[in-house]
């Protein structure tokens, strides 16, 4: 018989450290071909992961422009895609998320006639416009999935109330907490050198994130605002901010942030660096939406810099709380959490809503099971 073959597609980092342990653990599945088709939405940020992971890409589309417009992504990845299906000839194809990435590849896969299985499905705010792109990129997606991959079992109720098949759908834990436990180590080295010499322990270190679309403009220059006045305000506390390259992002820090007291600004870090720092660190700020699953896991609290989040899990769990985008409510909710240990030691337990690590085994069984190569279909994740 011959071989399946999977082609997975993606092309930012969040993508890439969520789906690189799932194309591992295909390629190790007798019966699968495991393929892997790069947009490089993501240049840079993109290799790192595939580096750290050590994967190395059947097919590279190498789309990246600086300051690239949605246009420009959605456009170039389907031109590249079909280049890709016709050579590459997969029976499935498999992306991830919530990215420009994600939406052509399934667009892609679909006007070829190829089955679709997103990964990380069923997302949602309900607001078209945040966070934009990536709310209508989950819907659209979804409504070109024929599998779908649900992290928590509250993802899976809001496909099922779009009326999506309950057939195809599948909760198994969200793939990034698979990656964190194959990066987060005890003994864990930094080889960029300045993560080493940092007074973990000493002060209270606040890792800090930020690049989503929807807060380009007023809500960025709020937020970096709120940080430098959190910085100035206490001299107990370190901020370390790895800044996206965004030139939009790496604007907004020039012009408000940089130079600030008690502020490190580094360059993106390795996935690997950036998991360890994160568990060594005393709360996290951030308007991304991995770390948002990241830090409950390792028992950081962490204030989402968003007026609204697609994850209400942690949330829920008590370790995650929305902050905003209003320079004030920031700087009250993060002195609060640096102050007032009764309201941090109420934040900082782990907790784990989005995975056991056993995601990528979950997905690879499912693909077994819809092509005949496994009898049972496996049983949903449950928290
Ligand atoms: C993209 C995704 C967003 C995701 C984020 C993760 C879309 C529309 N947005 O947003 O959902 O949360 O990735 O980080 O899919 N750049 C580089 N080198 C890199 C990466 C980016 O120079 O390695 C610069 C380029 O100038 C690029 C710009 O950053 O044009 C923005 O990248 P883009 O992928 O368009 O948007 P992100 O904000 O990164
Ligand atoms: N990350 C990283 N290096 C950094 C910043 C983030 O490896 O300098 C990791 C982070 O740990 C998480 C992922 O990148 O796994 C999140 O990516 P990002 O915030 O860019 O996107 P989002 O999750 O918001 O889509």
């Amino acid at each position: 018989m011959k071989n399946v073959r999977i082609m997975s597609v993606f092309g930012t980092r969040p993508e890439a450290i969520k789906m690189c342990p799932l194309v591992k653990e295909l390629a190790s599945r007798p019966g699968i071909e495991s393929l892997c088709c790069v947009t490089a939405q993501h240049r840079q940020m993109l290799d790192s992961v595939l580096e750290v992971f050590g994967v190395r890409p059947d097919r590279d589309l190498d789309i990246m422009a600086p300051r690239q417009t949605l246009s420009h992504i959605t456009s170039k990845c389907l031109l590249g895609m079909d280049e890709a299906i016709d050579h590459l000839k997969p029976d499935l194809i498999l992306v991830h998320g919530d990215t420009s990435t994600t939406f052509a590849g399934a667009l892609s896969a679909y006007y070829h006639q190829v089955a679709v299985g997103h990964v990380e499905a069923g997302l949602r705010t309900y607001d078209k416009y945040a966070p934009f792109p990536e709310e209508m990129n989950r819907v659209l997606t979804s409504s070109l999935a024929d599998l779908h991959f649900c992290p928590t079992a509250g993802n899976r109720e809001n496909l099922l109330r779009e009326g999506r098949d309950p057939a195809g759908i599948f909760v198994t834990g969200n793939t990034v907490i698979d990656a964190l436990k194959t990066t987060v180590r005890k003994d864990y080295h930094f080889t960029t050198d300045e993560l080493n010499h940092l007074p973990y322990g000493e002060k209270k270190l606040i890792l800090v994130t930020c690049h989503r679309r929807e807060n380009y403009g007023e809500p960025m220059r709020n937020i970096m605002l709120a940080l430098r006045q959190i910085a100035e305000e206490n001299r107990d506390v370190e901020l370390v901010y790895p800044v996206h390259l965004s030139p939009v992002v790496r604007e907004a820090v020039d012009k408000y942030l940089r130079g600030a007291p008690r502020v490190h600004l580094t360059d993106p870090l390795p996935a690997d660096e950036m998991h360890n720092l994160m568990d060594r660190c005393y709360m996290v700020m951030t308007d991304s939406g991995g770390l948002q699953e990241e830090a409950p896991a390792l028992g950081k609290p962490v204030l989402v810099l968003r007026r609204e989040t697609e994850r209400p899990e942690a949330v829920a769990a008590g370790t995650v709380k929305l902050a905003g985008v209003v320079q004030d409510d920031i700087v009250t909710m993060g002195t609060r959490l640096i102050r007032d240990r009764n309201a941090y030691e109420a934040m900082a337990h782990a907790v784990n809503p989005y995975g056991d690590g056993q995601a990528c085994r979950r997905i690879a069984d499912a693909v077994e099971w819809r092509f005949g190569l496994r009898k049972e279909r496996p049983s949903d994740y449950e928290a």
